[in-house]
């Protein structure tokens, strides 16, 4: 049998093992491995997908961890028996694709693997031609405690920026469920929104995404715009953020967040699961208040998310209350960069329902947007 044909099953022999034997092995060749052998065992095959399920010991990080270790290119997938976010956030940190609940879930299983087999497949190809290298993107997060202190005009901004300067996969998402925002900045109509992705958030996959997400049409960036509107808002909670974010980072390689200033849930989410947090600051004394705020809370999230957070100076000009200076004695950050305030430039943009982008070479860009570009070009060097 060929290896597209092949699922691996690591751990010890139980129930949950021969029901997910019994499953799949109509379609598939099931080969299961013993877990106290499976690094010499899987070595005798050119293993795809590997299945990790609940067992005896506490916790499948540590061997989900291993296996992605010794077998750069395996997919696993770990099964359990019941819904557990805090399982499911540490499986997908530790590296794992999917995280599947049986019996439940069995019959969206098949379909699950099917999907991760063929992305795998068609991923080998474009990895041979040398196109493009997918399946690890990154999160760029830009948030602030404070309202209106340009989360949306920056992300954006930067999301067209990278797209503009690069050749990379690029997408932007709008977490101000129930305002949105982005869709005025990026000159985008439309009634589609993320929220259409809730029928198929188990087995998400890139057709699903390019289905709702819109182009903006001047840096072809891709956006996915919020619904809108509270009451569908509520219905995202963690588990969509994860799935999501998840499928985009296997199918992107830069994904933008504009996250609201409320600290819920899925902002939380959002925020740990973040390569890099861009914490906009203006330069005045209740901005350095709020963030002292935000650092509170960001620290119970943990050292590691923590750790991701730099500044990003915004609204810079003549009569700014505090300096740049003066932030380096307050605040023990590192800052990014430092975007500066054009009003007249950014308006014109605003009113005229068009991006601060619009081409790659422009004379006459706003110089919130001239920073941004100076900071990437940078950043992707
Ligand atoms: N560097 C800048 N120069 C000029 N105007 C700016 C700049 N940054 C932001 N603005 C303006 O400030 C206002 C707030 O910006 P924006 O909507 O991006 O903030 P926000 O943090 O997303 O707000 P909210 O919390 O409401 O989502 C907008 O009118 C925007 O055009
Ligand atoms: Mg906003």
């Amino acid at each position: 049998m060929s290896k597209e044909n092949q699922l691996f099953l690591v751990g010890e022999d139980n129930q949950l093992s021969k029901s997910i034997i019994e499953l799949m092995n109509t379609s598939y060749e099931v080969i299961y491995i013993e877990e106290d052998s499976w690094s010499t065992d899987l070595r005798k095959y050119e293993p795809t997908i590997v299945i990790v399920y609940q067992g005896e010991s506490e916790s499948p990080v540590g061997l989900i961890k291993d296996i992605q270790a010794e077998f750069s290119n395996v997919l696993t997938i770990y099964v359990h028996s019941e819904e557990n976010f805090d399982l499911l956030r540490d499986v997908t940190r530790a590296g794992a694709e999917d995280f599947i609940i049986l019996p439940d879930e069995g019959g969206a299983f098949k379909e699950r693997v099917a999907h991760l087999m063929e992305d795998r497949f068609s991923f080998s190809e474009t990895a041979a031609t040398g196109v493009h290298k997918r399946g690890n993107g990154q999160i760029f997060s830009f948030y602030s405690g404070k309202g209106g202190s340009g989360k949306t005009l920056l992300s954006t901004t930067f999301a067209q920026t990278l797209k503009f300067e690069s050749t990379a996969q690029v997408i932007h998402i709008d977490f101000n469920f129930q305002y949105g925002g982005a869709e005025t900045y990026l000159g985008i109509e439309t009634t589609r929104s993320l929220i259409d992705l809730q029928p198929v958030i188990n087995e998400l996959n890139e057709h699903h995404i390019k289905n709702i997400s819109e182009t903006e049409p001047f840096s072809k960036l891709e956006v996915l715009i919020s619904p809108r509107d509270a009451e569908m808002g509520e219905k995202i909670d963690q588990d969509f953020v994860i799935r999501l974010l998840r499928a985009c980072k296997r199918h992107y390689d830069f994904i933008v967040l504009d996250l609201p200033s409320s600290m819920d849930l899925t902002t939380y989410t959002a925020l740990e699961e973040s390569d890099r947090i861009y914490y906009i600051m203006t330069l005045d004394t209740p901005a350095i208040r709020v963030l002292k705020h935000v650092e509170e809370l960001i620290n119970r999230l943990g050292a590691q998310t923590s750790e991701k957070l730099e500044l990003l100076v915004n609204l810079a000009g003549r009569d700014n209350e505090l300096t740049k200076k003066d932030l380096d004695r307050f605040i023990d950050r590192p800052i990014t960069a430092e975007i500066r305030r054009d009003i007249k430039g950014v308006q014109a943009a605003i009113n005229q329902g068009q991006p601060l982008r619009k081409e790659i070479k422009e004379k006459r860009l706003p110089a919130p947007a001239k920073d941004i570009q100076k900071w990437v070009a940078s950043m992707l060097k």
